[in-house]
């Protein structure tokens, strides 16, 4: 990791912070990587990126710049039932589009799939809308923890099961404006991660 990264990490966050396991360095190559992806595939057609807040929150303003094409984003809030850390696949939409999307070309913008049952749930209730094209970019996705399969068109970095945040990904609505991705290690999935 470089230096870089831990230059004005709060002190009370440095304590509970584990290994970071993508640097900003690599996150903003492969944020480019995507952008220009989705730059060639849709260079005849306009995509309409749905962020879901919040976590997707600061990977969509980055990706967005690094698709160089006309493009429109929303944002949807959704929040699941059952407990803090584990998704039940029921979810509860707090803030829909603000606009239809019947004939566009959507993209779903997530931070990171675990399970897959939120964007399962999701995606199933954006289907029935009627998109001309419907696809997911997520920028992380925890290997073999998925219960659905879920079709992933753009996908940044395969991770481990330890809890992560950073980048947009929060413990208790913390730790989002860390630049890179770490392992928080005192939490449970991450002391089960490292029991297994
Ligand atoms: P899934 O329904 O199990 O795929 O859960 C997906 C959602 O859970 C993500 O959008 C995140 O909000 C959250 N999540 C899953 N794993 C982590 C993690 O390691 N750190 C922070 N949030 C996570
Ligand atoms: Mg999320």
């Amino acid at each position: 990791m470089e230096v870089d990264d831990l230059v004005g990490v709060p002190e009370a966050y440095g304590a509970q912070l584990g290994e970071v396991v993508v640097t900003s360095e690599q996150i903003r190559a492969k944020v480019a990587e995507l952008g220009a992806e989705i730059t060639r595939d849709y260079a005849e057609k306009e995509p309409l990126l749905v962020g879901i807040l919040k976590g997707a929150s600061l990977f969509l303003a980055d990706l967005a710049r690094e698709i160089h094409r006309p493009l429109r984003f929303d944002f949807m809030a959704i929040s699941s039932y059952g407990s803090a850390t584990k998704t039940s696949g029921v979810v509860r939409i707090l803030k829909d589009l603000d606009h239809e999307i019947e004939g566009q070309h959507v993209i779903v913008v997530e931070d990171i799939i675990d399970s897959g049952l939120t964007l399962n749930y999701l995606l199933r209730y954006l289907r029935a809308r009627r998109p001309a094209s419907l696809e997911v970019c997520t920028l992380f996705s925890k290997e073999g923890r998925q219960r659905v399969p879920i079709p992933v068109r753009y996908e940044g970095f395969k991770i481990g099961p330890e809890f992560v945040v950073g980048y947009g990904l929060d413990f208790q609505e913390r730790f989002r404006n860390l630049g890179f991705l770490v392992v928080l290690a005192d939490h449970p999935e991450t002391r089960a991660a490292r029991r297994s």
